[in-house]
């Protein structure tokens, strides 16, 4: 009998099928997977692909993003009970009525969110692109969420707006401590550092480059060095580790996304065969959730 990773590729063919991956789910998913890589870069994967389904390897909001982006395609996800913890911060019915508080703030929401919160914004960006989205805007007064840490990384890089942050945030990242980091780095005096702005500040100003996951990527790029303290989700060691053999990653290990690593290569297989998990969005949310997510991807 053909195995998990043989079925998976039959499948694909078969069905017309491209499987994504974020940078967070465990090594064996990445190497089934089409394309891993971070919010911004799958996002756009999702919205340029040929593919009938797209099985999206990632927490829930990822499967809604690619859904609004291809509302013709049939998005599954493995486990669509895989919850992002920060996105569950930011009901849509609060972020409404928090919007009549500020009846002139723009409201930028970052991608880890549900589609009926993103209903609620202007535009939507990801780590990757956060300052870029908040420096095109001509406004003062900005609403930012759900990420405070995200938000005041943003809100100290960019002058002249003044951001109201939302009291959210990913508790793996923001849990992470200054202690924890000066451990990782105590060994490796020379080693670039690298954080996710997912991390409080305090961490931030410890590090040498801050960034998405898919900028960690460049940053290891663009240095020689063998080993590098990375703090983020250690989903990304086995990333970093295909991409620069030979290198090696610190990361502070606790830092595991739970509802990532339950994304398995028999749930993908399972997903595939009975086109199960689907992401069904009623039409007026998709609709609503488009424009912010596409003003993100520069999407006509
Ligand atoms: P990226 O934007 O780097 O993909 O990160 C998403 C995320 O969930 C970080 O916790
Ligand atoms: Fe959400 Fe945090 Fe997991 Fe990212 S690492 S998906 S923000 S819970």
């Amino acid at each position: 009998m053909a195995g998990v990773a043989e079925r998976i590729a039959e499948l694909k063919e078969s069905r017309n099928a491209v499987i994504l991956a974020h940078n967070y789910t465990s090594a064996d998913v990445q190497d089934i997977a089409d394309i891993v890589g971070d919010s911004l870069g799958l996002s756009i994967a999702a919205s340029e692909t040929d593919a009938d389904v797209i099985v999206f390897c990632g927490v829930s909001f990822m499967g809604e993003t690619a859904k609004i982006l291809s509302p013709k395609k049939k998005v599954l996800l493995p486990v669509p009970d895989a919850l992002c913890d920060m996105a569950a911060m930011c009901p849509a019915e609060d972020l409404r009525r928090k919007k009549q508080e500020h009846p002139n703030a723009v409201v930028v929401g970052y991608v880890n969110t549900t589609a009926a919160a993103k209903c609620q914004m202007d535009i939507c960006c990801t780590s990757g692109n956060a300052l870029k989205v908040v420096s095109s805007i001509d406004d003062d007064e900005i609403l930012f969420v759900p990420d405070r840490n995200l938000g005041s990384y943003v809100s100290e890089k960019v002058s002249g707006k003044r951001l109201i942050l939302w009291d959210g945030c990913c508790p793996i990242h923001d849990r992470i401590t200054k202690e924890e980091v000066l451990a990782l780095k105590q060994p490796y005096p020379n080693a670039p550092s690298m954080a996710h702005p997912e991390c409080r500040s305090e961490i931030l100003e410890m590090v040498d480059h801050v960034g998405s996951t898919e900028d960690m990527i460049r940053f290891c790029r663009s240095s020689d060095a063998k080993e590098f303290i990375v703090i983020t989700e250690t989903g990304m060691r086995h990333r970093l580790e295909r991409e620069f053999p030979g290198r090696a990653f610190r990361f502070p290990e606790s830092a595991v996304c739970e509802p990532m690593k339950r994304i398995t290569p028999e749930n993908v297989l399972a997903c595939l065969e009975n086109l199960s998990g689907e992401v069904l969005l009623p039409e007026e949310v998709i609709a609503g959730a488009r424009e912010p997510v596409r003003r993100m991807t520069g999407m006509k």
